[in-house]
């Protein structure tokens, strides 16, 4: 309710040239009476029997292009859902306190909108069904959404069967975000894959003429690169984040400029977060920017990096210290390729899930939680939280910074040891157990280092002093709140509960000694 179903069937109808059918408005004609009106003289129950019967005959009759806007309610019935199932099913998805307050303001009679309390568990209940069922989730509200995600929408079908999309959308950009096993088989055309990639921007001519240029890694490129079939041309550098370097960026602009690539070609990223930025920075300044799509192969990339358009390198003084927010024009994440990446980096970057689990709460806490193995639906869930955190915040001027949950102390215990004694990861999971103390959350705190054992992760801090884990974060709080340069001085991310994070939180000195200390005695 509330997300603007009829609207955007409306939109992608038009866009398709055809017309589009509401089951509610058609059950009221069927009736001869309003909904409001079915549901006070006959019940619940009858009027979902008939609702049913109408969703199914109007799923059973539909065909290639048939647009339909489902009652909220329907797909409560199995029968509609495997029905549903056949076809490509969109969700709207909508924050619950937003759905009640344009319901309200329609000021229509809905019988089950009467009080906020019912709605709110209502939507609570059936969102989790609503997500099973979704093909694709596009955020509710955006005028004109639907239509334009529509090219991208089309091309779904051809995806291998199970790929799932979200429209990702910033103030600088929507993009689409696939993840699906096989999305980097061999079979997948490569130009239909480039095509695909641009269709949320592009016209077809366009699209025709973009030529793909890629940057890669020496493994993954040896690994995945013939995959992508035809290439104008692939720039390959050395793997590893000291490559993540300006002379890097510069050998990758110029191979491309000897290539003859134009503002018509885009630049396609295969490999982990490094290639990701790196060519997401390339992508940012070569000839004052071309699109990239990212191709991501490591759990970080896949659950985090690819995401957000945050690009860069780093200088010698600092990590991530020249940069550019690029969004990508779309992200495809199979998580096939997770299968050939050695088990410490796995690990390492499963830490991300962990961090946005405890950011998300709900189900992507759970499967965490009860030790699931990661699947492509918590790597959808993993986007899906960094996605929605983005769009209310692309520029780290608010809620995005709870994505620095652990990292600030992690980072910090990065450069006390010199970026050689702990992957990012394994850091961020040190600053996670970190952050849990400040918190007061003792027994979560316990959960989480269980967890990170149980991944062969560190829980203890080894070739670093406390002082110098707390004089490095002393360092990185300096040039942040200077580089801010509005006065704000970035803070802690605390954790209330899973799903429950706050960010700005100042932390006594001695607090953070302390519990930096309970690492030693880990
Ligand atoms: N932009 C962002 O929002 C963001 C967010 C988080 C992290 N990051 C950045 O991401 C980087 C870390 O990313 P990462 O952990 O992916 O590191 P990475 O890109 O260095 O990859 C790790 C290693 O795995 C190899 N590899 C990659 N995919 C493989 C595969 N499928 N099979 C076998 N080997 C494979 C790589 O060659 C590399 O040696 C850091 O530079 C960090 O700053 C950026």
């Amino acid at each position: 309710m509330g997300s603007g179903k009829s609207t955007a069937a409306g939109e992608v109808a038009q866009a398709l040239g055809a017309q589009a059918l509401d089951s509610d408005r058609l059950l009221e004609e069927r009736l001869g009476h309003s909904l409001a009106e079915e549901f006070t003289s006959n019940g619940e129950a009858v009027f979902r029997e008939r609702e049913e019967a109408l969703v199914l005959e109007l799923l059973g009759a539909a065909g290639p292009g048939s647009v339909l806007a489902l009652g909220g309610g329907s797909v409560l019935s199995e029968r509609v859902r495997a029905a549903a199932g056949k076809h490509l099913v969109v969700f709207l998805d909508i924050d619950a306190q937003v759905a009640w307050e344009r319901v309200r303001a329609e000021g229509l009679e809905r019988p089950l909108a009467r009080n906020k309390l019912d709605f709110l568990e209502l939507h609570a209940a059936r969102q989790p069904l609503y997500e099973e069922l979704a093909d694709a989730t596009l955020p509710a509200g955006q005028p004109g959404v639907a239509a334009r995600a529509l090219p991208a929408l089309s091309m779904l079908s051809q995806m291998p069967e199970g790929t799932r999309m979200l429209w990702a959308s910033a103030a600088s950009g929507a993009y689409p975000v696939l993840v699906g096993r096989g999305l980097l088989r061999d079979d997948t055309p490569s130009r239909e894959l480039s095509a695909w990639s641009l269709s949320s921007r592009a016209s077809p001519r366009t699209r025709a003429r973009s030529r793909a240029f890629c940057v890669s890694d020496k493994t993954v490129s040896a690994l995945y690169g013939q995959r992508l079939g035809e290439l104008a041309a692939t720039v390959v550098i050395a793997p590893g984040e000291e490559h993540k370097t300006l002379a890097s960026a510069e050998h990758i602009w110029r191979e491309l400029a000897r290539a003859g690539m134009s503002r018509a070609d885009h630049l396609v990223a295969l490999g982990g977060g490094v290639v990701g930025d790196l060519a997401g920075f390339c992508a940012a300044t070569y000839q004052r920017g071309v699109p990239v799509v990212h191709l991501p192969t490591t759990v970080v990339a896949q659950v985090d990096s690819a995401y957000g358009g945050k690009t860069g390198v780093d200088l010698p003084e600092a990590k991530n210290y020249v940069g550019a927010y690029h969004q990508p024009a779309a992200v495809l994440a199979d998580p096939d390729a997770l299968e050939t990446l050695p088990t410490g980096e796995f690990n390492a970057g499963w830490v991300e899930v962990l961090k946005t689990a405890l950011i998300a709460g709900g189900r992507l806490w759970r499967a965490v939680a009860t030790g699931e193995k990661l699947s492509e639906r918590m790597i959808y869930d993993c986007a899906h939280t960094k996605l929605a955190i983005v769009a209310e915040d692309e520029r780290d001027a608010g809620r995005r910074q709870v994505l620095n949950l652990g990292h600030t102390i992690g980072h910090a215990i990065e450069a006390a040891t010199g970026y050689r004694r702990y992957r990012h990861g394994e850091a961020v999971g040190l600053g996670l157990l970190v952050a849990l103390e400040l918190s007061g959350q003792r027994d979560l705190r316990e959960q989480i280092r269980g967890l990170l054992e149980e991944h062969e992760l560190p829980v203890g801090l080894e070739d670093a002093s406390v002082a110098e884990v707390l004089d490095a974060a002393a360092f990185d709080k300096k040039r942040l709140s200077r580089s801010t340069g509005d006065g704000l001085v970035p803070a802690l991310v605390l954790v209330e509960a899973p799903g429950a994070v706050k960010f700005g939180c100042e932390v006594p000195e001695d607090d953070l000694r302390r519990a930096v200390k309970e690492l030693v005695s880990a």
